[in-house]
C-alpha cells in the first residue's frame, strides 16, 4: 500500500532532473502521475519507467491556454487533482546585467514566475471544490539570496515565486488548500548545462542529486492535510559559495 494511493499528482518539468525522479517517487507511493513539459520524448521516457498508471500532458507552462487545457484533461480524465509539483523553471548562459537580453529576461521571469501563477490559478478551482489540495513549488536558494551566479532575472522570478506560494497560504488555507515552496541549492542536472561555466564532473557529484530533492517532495505530498510545510531549503554539505569564501579568508582545511 502507498501513501498515495488514489492521489492525482501533476508533475511540471517532468522530462529531468529533478521533475523527473519526483515523479518516480510520487508514483511508488501510489500517485497516479500526470507528467507535463515541452519535449513528449523526454515524458514518454520517464513514463514508460513508472510503476503505476500516469498521463502524458505535454504543455508550454508561460502559455495560459495550454496550462489550462491541462487542468481541463485532467479533471476529465481523472476525476480530480491532489497535488500539483510546480516544477518547470529555466535560465539562460548570457545572464549577467552586460550580456541580458530582454527576450531573455521575459522568458526567465516566464518561465520560473508567471509559470508558477498560471499554474496556481488553474488548479485553485478544482482545489476548491474539492476542499482539498497541495502545491509544490521547485523555486531556488535564488529565491531568498541575493548572488551572481543565477543572474539577476532568475533571482528576482524566484524570489517572487516565494513570495507567490506564501501570499497562496494567506487566502487559501482556509480552503484546505496548502502550498509548500522548496528552495534547493545546487542539483546535479541538466539546467547546470546554462551556466556560462558549466561544473565539473567533480563538482557535480558533490552536489545534491535530483533523488535527494524528490525524497523531500515525496515526505511534503505524504503529510496529512492538516499539517503545511511553508518554505524548505534543501543544499548540498559541500557548499561551493561556503567554499569559495572560506578560501577567500584563507580558512579552508588543507587535506
Ligand atoms: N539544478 C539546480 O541546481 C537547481 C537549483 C535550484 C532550483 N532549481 C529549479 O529546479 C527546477 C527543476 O530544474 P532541474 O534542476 O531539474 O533542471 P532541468 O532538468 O533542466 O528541468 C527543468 C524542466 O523544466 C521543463 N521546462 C522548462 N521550461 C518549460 C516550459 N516553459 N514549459 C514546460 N516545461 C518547461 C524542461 O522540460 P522541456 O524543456 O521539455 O520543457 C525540464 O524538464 C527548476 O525550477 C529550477 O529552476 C534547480
Amino acid at each position: 500500500m502507498g501513501r498515495l494511493d488514489g492521489k492525482v499528482v501533476w508533475v511540471t518539468g517532468a522530462g529531468s532532473g529533478i521533475g523527473a525522479a519526483s515523479a518516480r517517487a510520487l508514483a511508488a507511493e501510489g500517485a497516479v502521475v500526470v507528467l507535463s513539459g515541452r519535449r513528449p520524448e523526454a515524458l514518454e521516457a520517464v513514463a514508460a519507467g513508472l510503476p503505476g498508471r500516469s498521463l502524458i500532458a505535454p504543455c508550454d507552462v508561460t502559455r495560459a491556454a495550454e496550462v489550462a487545457a491541462v487542468v481541463d484533461r485532467i479533471h476529465a480524465e481523472l476525476g480530480r487533482l491532489d497535488i500539483l509539483l510546480a516544477n518547470a523553471g529555466t535560465n539562460v548562459a548570457r545572464r549577467d546585467w552586460a550580456q541580458l537580453a530582454p527576450a531573455e529576461a521575459e522568458a526567465v521571469i516566464a518561465g520560473n514566475l508567471t509559470s508558477g501563477f498560471l499554474c496556481a490559478l488553474a488548479v485553485l478551482p478544482l482545489m476548491r471544490a474539492q476542499k482539498d489540495g497541495l502545491l509544490i513549488h521547485t523555486a531556488s536558494i535564488a529565491g531568498r539570496l541575493v548572488g551572481l551566479l543565477s543572474g539577476p532575472a532568475y533571482t528576482a522570478a524566484k524570489h517572487g515565486l516565494v513570495a507567490m506560494s506564501h501570499a497562496l497560504n494567506i487566502q487559501e488555507g482556509v480552503n484546505g488548500i496548502r502550498s509548500t515552496v522548496i528552495l534547493p541549492g545546487e542539483v546535479a542536472t541538466p539546467i547546470l548545462d546554462k551556466r556560462p561555466v558549466p561544473p565539473s564532473a567533480e563538482d557535480r557529484a558533490r552536489m545534491l542529486q535530483p533523488e535527494d530533492v524528490a525524497d523531500l517532495v515525496r515526505y511534503v505530498a505524504c503529510l496529512p492535510a492538516h499539517v503545511r510545510l511553508d518554505e524548505v531549503w534543501i543544499t548540498p554539505t559541500w557548499n561551493r559559495a561556503h567554499v569559495a569564501e572560506l578560501e577567500r579568508a584563507g580558512m579552508l582545511p588543507r587535506p
